[in-house]
């Protein structure tokens, strides 16, 4: 299969790069700018990109890739400070542009005959740089300017070795796409061999020989991710696959019992259905901390899967729908807070865990899960049900979690839901929900004073939950959803708005 490594040193776009690699029909990886060559070696890639990076090659301490790099034989594209390293360390001189350049500038195409073949002239591309090479190493040649950047596009063609100035991996530059699939197909000669058709297949082979005889416990969240996982598997060893779906109490009205009916009906999967919502409660009692609230439920989670795969008599694996972005090795470029992040499925696995873990969507993007989902006969619907944290609604109650608070929390919540998708914008949004305050506000109802408990309600628009924006709600529409909370929820009186944007505030509450 064909394979692009990409050195991250530290570019916003480097995820982006990945992705669109991947849109074109060859498998991509991300790795740190400093990989050892043996590594990548070991890696078996048909080309590198080096992404770009905020630094300046001549900064003490500016993020150099492992010395041997340009002498492995393979095709190299430099973009942006890529570029620059490449330059920089095979004989060029970067120097400071006159003029930082921020924003659209337009191509003028010197020769067409590699990278950028069938580009047109003039076209806009998005350039983001402080520093530009002044002279290209030896053997390379100037491709492309712009108004304000002579050596915006370099080539050596003997070697394979190009870069550009300017980010094609962004919309903003018209043609991106086009000198993206040059270098993988024209400069690199890979394949296009990278689809949701041919991972199944794959993936269902590395399970069975993963697996053997063995037996594998995978739990259902209600997502996505855990979904497609479990039909892989299913795929791969069938009844040998057991799924267990927890109610832990914490899950949204009607939940439960819709997803349990979804997963055995439309999907044959042999589920294994567990109420435990008593035990959750009883964990939970008296935890204020949000994130010992998260590490009973992860470990409790676990304590219940280990119990299961007893009862069945043994089972070696546990499978995850652990995807690409949780796993991605952050390079050190930003420093070491940010090396990989703890996946949150299930709280984090505990040390001495008994099972194997089998984790078939390590490697895909959310995009590519959704393909996949799609492509395994899930509906849309599921498919674009906004995220739902795995410790539920015990991180939308401030304070203790119990009984009263969840029934009271759910009623709140299932209306908002309700009306917000009466009014058409349920697909709009990244997630819509209600969250329970612990303190309480008089109010008159009738002739009676009430003194009851807040709901806040919380509607974001986000494109990947790291940055969010509170959502402006028609007022007409708060109307409605206030009035029926008031009257409809026993226990609430009083319905607040949160209007804070993501950072600094975080979507959920704790
Ligand atoms: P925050 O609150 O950090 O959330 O802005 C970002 C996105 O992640 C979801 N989220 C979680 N998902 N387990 C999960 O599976 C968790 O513990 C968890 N915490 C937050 C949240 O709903 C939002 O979409």
């Amino acid at each position: 299969m064909s394979k692009i490594l990409i050195l991250d040193f530290g570019s916003q776009y480097t995820q982006l790069i990945a992705r669109k690699v991947r849109e074109l029909g060859v498998y991509s990886e991300i790795v740190p700018f400093n990989t050892p060559v043996a590594r990548i070696r070991k890696k078996a890639p048909g080309a590198l990109i080096l992404s770009g990076g905020p630094r300046s090659v001549y900064e003490k301490g500016a993020p150099l890739p492992s010395p041997g790099v340009f002498e492995l034989g393979l095709p190299v594209l430099g973009v942006c400070y890529g570029l620059q390293v490449m330059a920089h360390l095979l004989g060029g001189k970067i120097v400071p542009s006159g003029k930082r350049e921020f924003g659209f500038a337009s191509l003028k195409v010197l020769d067409r005959k590699g990278l950028l073949a069938g580009v047109r002239d003039k076209r806009q591309v998005w350039m983001s740089h402080g520093d530009k090479p002044e002279r290209v190493p030896p053997g390379f040649r100037v491709t492309a300017s712009t108004p304000n950047t002579r050596v915006a596009a370099v080539e050596d063609r003997e070697r394979r070795l190009c870069g550009v100035q300017f980010h094609p991996e962004v919309i903003h530059t018209r043609d991106g796409n086009k000198i993206l699939a040059n270098f993988l197909f024209r400069v690199a000669g890979l394949e296009a061999d990278w689809n949701m058709a041919s991972f199944i297949k794959r993936k269902v082979a590395e399970v069975r020989a993963a697996v053997g005889r063995g037996r594998v416990i995978c739990g259902l969240s209600g997502g996505v991710d855990s979904l497609v996982t479990s039909l892989i598997i299913h795929k791969a060893i069938g009844d040998r696959l057991t799924c267990i779906f927890v109610d832990n109490g914490l899950l949204r009205k009607g939940q439960y019992h819709e997803l349990m009916e979804n997963f055995r009906r439309k999907f044959s999967l042999n589920v294994k259905g567990i109420d435990a919502s008593e035990e959750f409660l009883g964990k939970l009692r008296g935890v204020i901390a949000p994130e010992k609230k998260r590490k009973k439920i992860g470990g409790l989670f676990i304590e219940i899967f280990e119990r299961e795969a007893k009862k069945l008599g043994g089972a070696d694996f546990l499978a995850q729908g652990t995807i690409y972005p949780d796993v991605i090795e952050s390079n050190p470029v930003k420093g070491p807070s940010s090396v990989i992040k703890s996946h949150h499925n299930v709280g984090g696995l505990p040390k001495g865990l008994r099972f194997k873990l089998i984790e078939p969507l390590r490697e895909l993007f959310k995009d590519e899960v959704r393909a996949l989902a799609l492509e395994l006969g899930v509906d849309k619907g599921f498919i674009t049900q906004h995220p739902f944290p795995g410790p539920g609604l015990a991180v939308r109650i401030v304070g203790e979690v119990d009984r009263e608070g969840l029934d009271i929390l759910r009623e709140a919540d299932d209306i908002l839901l309700h009306e917000v998708r009466r009014a058409g914008l349920y697909r709009k949004l990244w997630q819509a929900f209600a969250v329970l305050l612990p303190v309480r506000s008089v109010g008159v109802m009738g002739d009676r004073r009430t003194y009851q408990r807040v709901v806040v309600l919380r509607l974001v628009q986000s494109t990947d939950g790291m940055t969010a924006n509170w959502f402006p709600v028609p007022a007409p529409l708060l109307a409605r959803i206030s009035t029926r909370i008031v009257n409809e929820v026993r226990g609430i009186n009083r319905v607040a708005l949160d209007v804070t944007t993501k950072p600094p505030g975080t979507i959920e509450w704790e």
